[in-house]
């Protein structure tokens, strides 16, 4: 099926240098191309546009509040911001609610991937129609502007740990509750981090950019008043199996950015219960009966009862945001790895981590005890390769919360 985008700048020259550049995309995009966020509304409302590729800086409606709007009256659309701002200029400006943001000027390859990405993630959801219940009908929470500023910062070039830390020090309530987790046991780092700048150097910015996005997304679900499960153990459960990822993936001699993705996705792996708690409240209180009564996997008796898991509507939200595919996928397949010819993934580390923080620390009335299946433990040399991950983890000290 043809996908529908629609670009708004003020610019012509800008318009006409998109369609010369994407016209490779005919077959697969039906391209549409306006002027003013009055223009982008206006076709909005005649047809249906999978995903708007907004200017920020415009006279009249600017990009913020066009997304705004966007977000309010046509909420399954994918909004990008696509903007030149120099980063001082952002910084006073408020920043729109995208799924994500690019910068200008924006290569091909770089827009049609990240396009690209975000409307397949539909795809990693088999259930449609409870999927369009989350993304249509309810707003699904938007990227923390911390997060955003980091990612632009990344955008523009090369940033120095200091720039970075200077846009998570402007917020003293976020620096402050970093601060607290970088120094706890999840991270075990031997000495005591005490500015933001000094969190960027000592663990980099890929980790401290996910370290926010976990936490805003925890946050903006606090609003849930009574959990089918609980919140502190889910958080607790989501830091550890994320510190266990990395663990293993130093453990087996992977590479920085492959730990640091076995890291994100580790943190952010069951982010789909958040989102399954929030829109299927109801199937939700059935779901976690019928894992205690009978104690049983969450992940399988969702699949029963929605035709899809919380693995899989996590990487939906995560591809969205134009998190790296190989996080996505990790998410996606953290029950259910898929065998592996060439090496360890992420998907495959993490789906270890999550099994060791079970069996290490959240046996208790909520969840089943985990065990790897003989098939998985086969994929990655037996159980004594298991045997030595989980020695490799428990002398991490990581804190016994939520046991
Ligand atoms: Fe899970
Ligand atoms: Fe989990």
């Amino acid at each position: 099926m043809k996908r529908t985008i629609l670009f708004v700048d003020d610019e012509p020259n800008i318009l006409q240098g998109l369609k010369r550049m994407l016209r490779p995309m005919r077959d697969k995009w039906d391209m549409l191309f306006a002027n003013s966020g009055a223009e982008a509304l206006e076709l909005m409302s005649k047809q249906h546009v999978d995903a708007i590729v907004s200017d920020m800086r415009m006279p009249g409606m600017d990009g913020p509040q066009l997304l705004r709007l966007v977000m309010k009256e046509h909420p399954g659309t994918i909004r990008f911001a696509l903007s030149g701002y120099s980063d001082q200029e952002m910084v006073g400006q408020s920043i729109a609610p995208t799924h994500q943001y690019l910068t200008k000027p924006c290569d091909e390859k770089q827009l049609v991937s990240a396009l690209e990405l975000a409307m397949g993630a539909r795809d990693l959801v088999p259930n449609k129609s409870v999927l369009d219940k989350i993304a249509r009908v309810e707003h699904l929470p938007v990227l923390p502007d911390i997060y955003t500023r980091i990612t632009a910062e990344l955008a523009r070039g090369d940033p120095s740990p200091k720039d970075i830390g200077d846009i998570v020090a402007r917020d003293m309530g976020m620096s402050a509750n970093i601060l607290k987790l970088v120094n706890s046991s999840y991270f075990g780092l031997p000495r005591h981090i005490a500015a933001p700048q000094q969190a960027v150097i000592v663990l980099g910015v890929n980790v401290i950019r996910s370290v926010i996005l976990s936490m805003h997304v925890f946050s903006s679900f606090q609003h849930i008043g009574r959990a089918s499960f609980s919140l502190p153990m889910l958080w607790s459960h989501s830091m550890r199996t994320g510190a266990m990822a990395r663990t293993i993936a130093h453990h087996e001699g992977l590479s920085g950015e492959e730990a640091d993705h076995a890291y994100i996705a580790g943190l952010l792996h069951d982010m789909g219960k958040l989102l399954l708690e929030t829109h299927c409240a109801e199937e939700c209180v059935r779901i976690y009966d019928e894992v205690r009564a009978n104690n049983r996997r969450v992940a399988e008796v969702e699949a029963e009862q929605l035709g899809m898991t919380h693995a899989e509507v996590g990487a939906y939200l995560l591809g969205l945001w134009g998190l790296p595919p190989q996080v996505v996928q990790a998410v996606a397949r953290h029950h259910d790895p898929a065998p592996q010819e060439d090496g360890l993934d992420a998907a495959d580390i993490v789906h270890f981590a999550n099994l060791l923080d079970h069996d290490i620390f959240v046996f208790n009335e909520h969840y089943a005890k985990a065990t790897p299946t003989p098939e998985r433990l086969d994929a990655i040399g037996g159980p004594e390769r298991y045997a030595e991950w989980r020695q490799a983890v428990l002398v991490m000290g990581l804190g016994a919360e939520g046991k």
